[in-house]
């Protein structure tokens, strides 16, 4: 019997403002349930210039500014996440970015349940390690403490 170790990895995950009213305390409990720890999490309207930031990487694409206009419209929630293998994993957890897609493909997938339309489509996680270090850092800083928020919310002491 042969066992694979990843070490443990951070991913950026975000509650997109259309599911924080409604789906947010589900999603959170989802996540918990699944494993991850998590490392960082904070309510935040991003900005303008942050979201453009943010989606850097797509700001050629005909729907960028419709995306940066959609993250700034209400609060988002920010989340580290670390798990093995974390970035993979929570991309699976969500299902794919198009919930016509994801109805089809993966049903039980929180975008299957929770995205309306491919813009509205509830999370977001980075695509992969390099993205996930560069964002993480672009919106947390540099995190100096390692803090496990999975169970209550609260700073562990
Ligand atoms: S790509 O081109 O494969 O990198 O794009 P993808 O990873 O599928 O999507 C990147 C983000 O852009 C959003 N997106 C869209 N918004 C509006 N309209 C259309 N057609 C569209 N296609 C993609 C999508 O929600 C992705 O957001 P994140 O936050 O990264 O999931």
């Amino acid at each position: 019997e042969i066992h694979f170790f990843f070490p443990k990895q951070q991913t950026l995950a975000i509650i997109k403002p259309d599911a924080m009213a409604e789906h947010r305390e589900e999603i959170l409990g989802e996540i918990r349930a699944a494993g991850f720890s998590i490392s960082q999490l904070k309510e935040a309207v991003l900005s303008r210039d942050m979201a453009e930031e943010l989606y850097r990487e797509h700001r050629d694409k005909p729907f960028y500014r419709q995306l940066v206009d959609f993250m700034c419209s209400g609060p988002c929630m920010l989340l580290v996440l670390t798990k093995e293998n974390t970035v993979e994993e929570w991309r699976s957890m969500m299902g794919p970015t198009d919930p016509v897609l994801a109805k089809v493909t993966a049903p039980g997938s929180l975008r299957a349940r929770f995205a309306s339309d491919i813009l509205h489509n509830a999370l977001h996680g980075s695509s992969n390690q390099e993205h996930a270090q560069e964002k993480i850092h672009f919106l947390f800083g540099d995190i100096t403490s390692d803090r496990d928020l999975t169970s209550n919310g609260k700073m562990d002491p």
